[in-house]
């Protein structure tokens, strides 16, 4: 969707003194600004319990936005648009003084009365804060109201419905916007472009030639400071929730009628409602989960998670997933999605591999050379584009064939600077383009899904740690592919390169 005309918006940064407004929201707003794509007529309360000044609260936001970028020519400039209100969530009397704060902004600043909440802080408050933010008249305003909400939305299916319930008293379902900042990364949403802009894919983008899919998405970095939330999660609610399964909507979805965010969310929740439940007995056969013990990650010795601060020393909580999942419609039936993610592996890497059916005849095969499989690949991070594996012919006497890669790199292009995914998600929503931002039906579908594995999980102890930081996850999850004769294709062979072979 093309955004044409400034955004007028007066935004509340609820938790604004907390990790991710420092390292994400400032450098992302001010990135906007520097580009000019915000306006004159836009404000940001920052909105946090401990006591700040306005003028203590915009050095802050400078820190935070010299340490995210190089040059910074207007940052005077930018600051001067921020103020900071001391808040009490629980307390109608806060929200009245924010209230009084935001109408006198409105007018100075001309926002036209639209209001953006983003709530970045504890979940615990989320539905506290969306009760008073209506209750105490923050969302009476003539303009827009939107409310930008990160994760974790609930930690199961009944929680989150809960939760959803709550802000539903204050805010319609199209003014609220799930953050799942997958979905703003450039190749994440190239997906849909490489799909459905290209003659060749769409039509193979199948069953009929494709064997299986591969998601991986590894962290070098374990679980940091966030050991309590972690607790209380585990990657499977972490990652495959949310991120994970988004990425599977965005592969397997059917083309949508148009470029509309209420048509692609809905060809979206179709997948998401044919996947295959996983229950019982079967969660142990199809989904495998890990814990990294200590290991050495670029000749740095790291602790096992147990030892990890706020962590329990004898914790059950998984910092691995790999599973199958099974897509139960026409274009999918019988194509395994494969999925994993993990802390504390050797590379920080995410990436989609599709797998194409073999040739029926293999004209080429000696005993030294075999064919191949096609692959696409498409890098989503550290680097970005897409890879195409196929076989050509051996340079030199004979017919042999050898395996060549296409290649397109994102930063080979004029020093193509990637937006953050955040600075894109702000300005979606501050266009009120809900695209990349998660319905609530996909959210609780995928709950829906992973509830059945954690129910099973939680009631079993599983036999941990089991693999050690710097490897690929536990031997199960390559277990898991071979009992389909596939295997996982090794991240190191699969870099992207910027020109063709
Ligand atoms: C977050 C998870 O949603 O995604 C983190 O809570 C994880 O645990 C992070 O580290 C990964 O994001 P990225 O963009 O670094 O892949």
């Amino acid at each position: 969707m093309k955004h044409t005309e400034k955004p007028k918006v007066l935004i509340m940064i609820f938790g604004a003194t907390g990790d991710l407004a420092n390292r994400k929201l400032f450098p992302s707003l001010y990135q906007l600004y520097e580009k000019n794509q915000l306006s004159e007529h836009f404000v940001v309360i920052g909105v946090a319990r401990r006591a700040l000044t306005n003028e203590q609260f915009q050095e802050k936001v400078k820190k935070s936005i010299g340490n995210a970028n190089g040059k910074n020519s207007k940052l005077d400039e930018f600051t001067s648009h921020f103020y900071y209100h001391s808040h009490d969530v629980s307390d109608s009397n806060s929200y009245m003084v924010l209230n009084d704060l935001a109408n006198g902004f409105d007018q100075q600043y001309g926002t036209e009365g639209n209001r953006l909440f983003y709530l970045a802080m504890a979940p615990e408050f989320f539905g506290t804060i969306a009760v008073h933010l209506k209750q105490d008249g923050l969302t009476d305003v003539k303009g827009f109201k939107r409310l930008i909400i990160e994760k974790p939305f609930g930690r199961d299916l009944d929680s989150a419905k809960e939760l959803n319930q709550q802000i539903r008293t204050a805010f319609d379902e199209e003014d609220i916007y799930r953050i799942d900042h997958y979905l703003g990364k450039e190749m994440v949403q190239n997906i849909e472009v490489i799909r459905f802009a290209n003659a060749i894919f769409e039509p193979l983008w199948n069953n009929r030639y494709i064997s299986n899919i591969q998601i991986t998405s590894s962290e070098v970095l374990g679980v940091e400071e966030r050991g309590r939330y972690y607790e209380t999660s585990g990657a499977l609610r972490d990652m495959v929730q949310n991120h994970i399964l988004q990425i599977v909507a965005l592969l397997a979805m059917e083309p949508p009628i148009k470029l509309e965010p209420r048509e692609i969310r809905s060809e979206k929740v179709k997948v998401l409602r044919a996947l295959r439940p996983i229950q019982g007995n079967k969660v142990h056969k199809y989904f495998i989960r890990g814990q990294y013990g200590a290991g050495k990650i670029n000749g740095e010795a790291i602790p096992a998670y147990r030892n990890e601060p706020m962590v329990d020393p004898n914790s059950n909580t998984e910092t691995f997933v790999a599973g199958r999942l099974l897509i139960d419609n026409f274009r999918w039936a019988g194509v395994p999605f494969y999925i994993r993610t993990g802390k504390r592996m050797r590379t920080k890497s995410t990436k989609i591999v599709i797998q194409f059916k073999d040739i029926p005849m293999n004209l080429y095969y000696n005993a030294e050379q075999q064919l191949n499989p096609n692959l696409l690949v498409i890098h989503v991070q550290p680097e970005e584009g897409i890879t195409l594996h196929l076989n050509a012919k051996k340079t030199g006497q004979g017919i042999n064939a050898t395996p060549v890669k296409l290649s397109y790199a994102n930063s080979g292009i004029n020093g193509y600077n990637t937006p953050e995914s955040y600075e894109r998600l702000l300005y979606d929503c501050m266009h009120g383009d809900a695209t990349n931002f998660t319905h609530w039906d996909e959210v609780a579908l995928s709950w829906n899904f992973v509830d059945n594995i954690s129910h099973v999980w939680e009631s079993s102890i599983a036999h941990f740690p089991n693999y050690e930081s710097g490897t690929v996850g536990p031997k199960e999850s390559d277990i898991l592919l071979a009992k389909d004769g596939y295997y996982w294709w090794p991240i190191s062979e699969l870099e992207v390169e910027s020109n063709c072979n």
